[in-house]
């Protein structure tokens, strides 16, 4: 079977002036708070016989942040159309103000099958922020925006465009290079969470842990700075990674350890900390013998998600270049029962030789992290961050607005959350502490896989915390993140690719010592 291909997404910066520009939409911004139209879109206003101010007069558009309003120009400016874009409050607004604005363009563009949007949103914020992230962030924004998966809907009738192009206009030739040094970065890493977004929505009769390691082996191919490891079941065997190998155990699609190995061209990365990052990739988590409930157990495709933020960003990383060493760690294994499934009461040996009794199989991320975090431990990793859609408890007490951010370090944790505030995917602090670790010991194992009723976030990062040895370590609990259950004005449903941004911005916040 063929697959239908996934929408492409291409941009670039050109310099023309607004009202001349030839395209299918031209996209500008506009805040609710703010009286006085601003110049650009005076002067469309005026050329358009005050187009704009009646339809705001009108109550059409109410610049709440999610609106946006089609105008059409009949001839008196080249675009054929002009989308307002709602920007919500100026003093509220953030650089993910301006990645949402384009995704709402974008999202619209594919939509309404255009072949090209022209987008003009950073002339709303003036210089609230530095034009090359403005840049960044519209590039993140569209891939956002435009990103549909329908790799399986064989109708010819698909309702989308096949191919997106964008381009970031300004008539000011020193404007356009600073747009077009944000650009450049936010191609990549938008297109590497597209690609994290379509891995994730595979279903896991596609998508097994073989076939995510083929993945990890391609991009190892295409980039030269990346190479792969894999260790299949045998060599799991070898290495003592019982924490994998039981989740494993219950499948017939055998468990992999994946390991990138990202290495800069330049000696400058001396001096700056090895970082390794750790993403649980369970390809469908059915809870095992401890089996859960069949309601939504089809969302559990997504489980893979952390790993696959590791592979995406692995290959943000090999583009970006980053003078910095980084290792992606990606256990993966499908959680399932059968006779040949782990069970509770199981005491498992992990490879940091630690002892785990198995209380509840559907705690099952953790035993494959244990090892995937203490073989990063024995890589003499300075900085460990590991990804997981984890419990169930951190959806409980966060919602689907934040991950849960756990860590043994302040200036790690400080340095996560500037990203977070940068790339738009949030974060909230979370203790792991001693009180918790303490719930997590056995009477006849070394530690047990679940703790009491509550704080089960928390005592689930108290138990990743056994394995790290010296090393500064984050923990992001992405459970609730990976998925948008319903369309929005800016996004798809389906996967969301949470991580690749937020990491992203972190590794290459280090090198611009913006942290
Ligand atoms: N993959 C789940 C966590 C999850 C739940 C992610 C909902 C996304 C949405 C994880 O493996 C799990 O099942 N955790 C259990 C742990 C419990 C048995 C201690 C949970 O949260 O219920
Ligand atoms: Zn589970
Ligand atoms: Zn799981």
């Amino acid at each position: 079977m063929t697959m239908k291909q996934i929408i492409d997404v291409k941009l670039r910066t050109r310099k023309v002036d607004f009202s001349q520009c030839k395209t299918d939409m031209l996209a500008v911004g506009l805040f609710s708070d703010v009286k006085k139209l601003d110049k650009l879109n005076a002067e469309l206003d005026s050329k358009l016989g005050g187009g704009l101010k009646q339809l705001i007069r009108l109550g059409d558009l109410k610049a709440k942040e999610g609106a946006g309003e089609v105008v059409y120009s009949n001839g008196k400016i080249e675009a054929k159309r002009i989308l307002l874009v709602g920007l919500g409050e100026k003093k509220k607004a953030t650089l993910n103000t301006v990645r949402k604005a384009a995704g709402n363009a974008a999202n619209k563009a594919v939509a309404m099958k255009m072949g090209i949007i022209s987008l003009a949103l950073h002339k709303a914020f003036g210089g609230k922020f530095d034009l090359s992230d403005m840049a960044r962030a519209m590039a993140e924004g569209t891939h956002f925006g435009g990103y549909r998966y329908d790799e399986f809907v064989t109708g010819s009738e698909d309702g989308r465009a096949k191919s997106l192009r964008a381009e970031l206009i300004d008539p000011d030739p020193a404007e356009i290079k600073k747009l077009r040094k944000g650009l450049a970065s936010g191609m990549i890493i938008g297109a590497a969470q597209s690609y994290a977004r379509t891995l994730a929505n595979r279903p896991a009769n596609i998508i097994y842990p073989a076939k995510l390691a083929e993945a990890a082996r391609k991009l190892a191919r295409e980039s030269k700075r990346l190479t792969c490891t894999v260790f299949n079941e045998k060599q799991l065997s070898a290495k003592g990674m019982g924490g994998i190998l039981a989740v494993g155990s219950g499948s017939q699609n055998k468990p992999r350890l994946i390991i990138l190995k990202y290495t800069p061209s330049t000696k400058s990365a001396r001096g700056r900390p090895n970082i390794a990052l750790v993403g649980k990739a369970i390809t469908f988590d059915s809870g095992g013998i401890s089996i859960k409930p069949a309601s939504n157990m089809d969302q559990m495709k997504l489980d893979k998600t952390g790993g696959i933020t590791v592979l995406g960003t692995m290959k943000a990383v090999a583009e970006l270049a980053p003078p910095l060493n980084v290792l992606g760690i990606i256990p993966s294994a499908e959680n399932l029962p059968s006779g040949t499934s782990y069970r509770p009461g199981d005491i498992i040996t992990t490879f940091s030789g630690k002892t785990v009794e198995v209380l509840n199989t559907d705690a099952e991320g953790r035993m494959i992290l244990s090892d995937g975090l203490a073989y990063a431990a024995k890589q003499k990793c300075d900085v460990i961050i590991d990804v997981a859609t984890l419990t169930g408890a951190c959806m409980v007490a966060l919602g689907q607005h934040m991950a849960g951010l756990f860590g043994n370090d302040e200036k790690l944790i400080k340095q996560l959350q500037k990203a977070a505030e940068d790339s738009g995917e949030r974060v909230w602090p979370m203790p792991s502490g001693d009180e918790y670790a303490e719930e997590m010991k056995s009477k006849i194992a070394d530690l047990k896989n679940i703790g009491g009723k509550w704080g089960g976030a928390c005592t689930a990062a108290a138990f990743l915390r056994q394995f790290i040895g010296e090393a500064k370590w984050a923990h992001l609990d992405i459970a609730g993140m990976d998925i948008f259950k319903k369309a929005t004005a800016f996004t798809a449903e389906g996967s969301s690719g949470f991580g690749v941004r937020l990491l992203a911005t972190y590794l290459t916040h280090l090198v611009t010592d913006r942290a």
